[in-house]
């Protein structure tokens, strides 16, 4: 079925195959679709030539480079390299951002500096304030409103970097007496004013005797730092004793302990640990957490 054969309609040849009487026109491949094929045989020996082509050959190493010296792996190094130059000047204009508002009016700089502190804040403060910052027993809660020296987004910042009783000179300090332990009260002493105390976040069911006594002991002694109402003076890191919030647990027992051991809570510093801008990152996410406080003049101060 191979013999020559032509097309009597169309004069054509034929390929030489028949199948129940039909036959196939031998016509010839367009011309345009022949330049392209020729085109991209020239165009791929060019490719072979410029680019990265070739499996190796025996007794060559890795593949065939090209003239070019194209290479993905440079090409992912110098993106790398733009992403940190990229990161550079981010950090450069948070370094020089005089305040959260300067941060937040820029979406691309406020977003980076959010990415920045959560990711530093997963390396260095999760420990003590847990991965959401909820905080533990002794560990501030950072999600809520009530902070012990301030939230407005200046103050969150000076106490990450000074620290609270920390080792730095600039730090955060004050210290709660030992009432207990150091014997400035008698343990009975101690459970009036813990009744006094637990009575100011609403706690009912005390005896009038021992609110009165510890009434009059909470004035004398305790007043100069918790404040006349008990709402607590984030000058002096001093909890708010009314909001039932409590840093180190608010049943009788863990009060009365605050009360007898006098508690002294450390965070560290970190400045020179961490650069300014990591601070000032650390700073907005803190403070984004919804906790931050819009205008410092309620210091809302208290224990988680
Ligand atoms: C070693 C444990 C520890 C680490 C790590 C730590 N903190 Fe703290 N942080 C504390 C303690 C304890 C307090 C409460 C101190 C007190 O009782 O006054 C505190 C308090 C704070 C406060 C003040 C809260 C308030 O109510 O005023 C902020 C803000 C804070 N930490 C942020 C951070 C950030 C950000 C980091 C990470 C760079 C960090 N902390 C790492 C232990 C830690
Ligand atoms: C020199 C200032 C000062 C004086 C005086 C003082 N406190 Fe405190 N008190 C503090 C500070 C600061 C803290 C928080 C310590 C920390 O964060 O580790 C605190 C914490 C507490 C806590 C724990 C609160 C919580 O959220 O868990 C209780 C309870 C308490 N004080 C009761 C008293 C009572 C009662 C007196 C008087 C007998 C008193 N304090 C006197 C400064 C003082």
């Amino acid at each position: 079925m191979s013999d020559d054969h032509i097309d009597e309609e169309s004069g054509i040849a034929t390929t030489g195959h028949e199948w129940d009487g039909i036959r196939e026109l031998d016509n010839p491949m367009p011309r345009w679709w022949l330049w392209v094929f020729y085109a991209s045989i020239v165009w791929s020996i060019g490719y072979w030539v410029l680019m990265p082509a070739w499996p190796a050959l025996p007794g060559m190493q890795g593949h065939t480079t090209g003239v070019v010296g194209n290479s993905e792996r440079v090409n992912v190094a110098a993106d790398l390299d733009a992403l940190q130059s990229s990161r550079a000047d981010s950090f450069a204009e948070l370094e020089s951002a005089s305040g959260y508002d300067v941060i937040e009016a820029d979406p691309v700089l406020f977003r980076f500096a959010l990415a920045a502190g959560e990711s530093a804040f997963g390396n260095f403060c999760a420990t003590c304030h847990g991965a959401g910052a909820q905080g533990f027993v002794g560990y501030p809660n950072l999600n809520d409103d009530v902070w012990l020296w301030g939230g407005s987004f200046d103050a969150i910042r000076t106490t990450i970097r000074y620290g609270i009783r920390s080792d730095h000179p600039d730090t955060h300090f004050s210290q709660m007496p030992a009432f207990g332990a150091d014997g400035l009260l008698s343990r009975e002493d101690v459970r009036h004013v813990r009744d006094y105390v637990l009575s100011l976040s609403g706690n009912a069911g005390f005896e009038a005797a021992a609110l009165n006594a510890g009434g009059e002991i909470f004035a004398s002694q305790c007043a100069t730092c918790h404040g006349d109402n008990g709402t607590g003076d984030v000058s002096q890191g001093a909890p708010d004793l009314t909001d039932a919030i409590w840093l180190y647990g608010g049943s009788a027992e863990q009060v009365e302990a605050s009360i007898w051991r006098g508690p002294f809570g450390v965070m560290p510093a970190w400045e020179g640990r961490l650069d300014d801008p990591t601070i000032t990152a650390l700073a907005t996410y803190v403070y984004s957490l919804g906790g931050g406080e819009i205008a410092p003049a309620n210091n809302g101060a208290g224990g988680e």
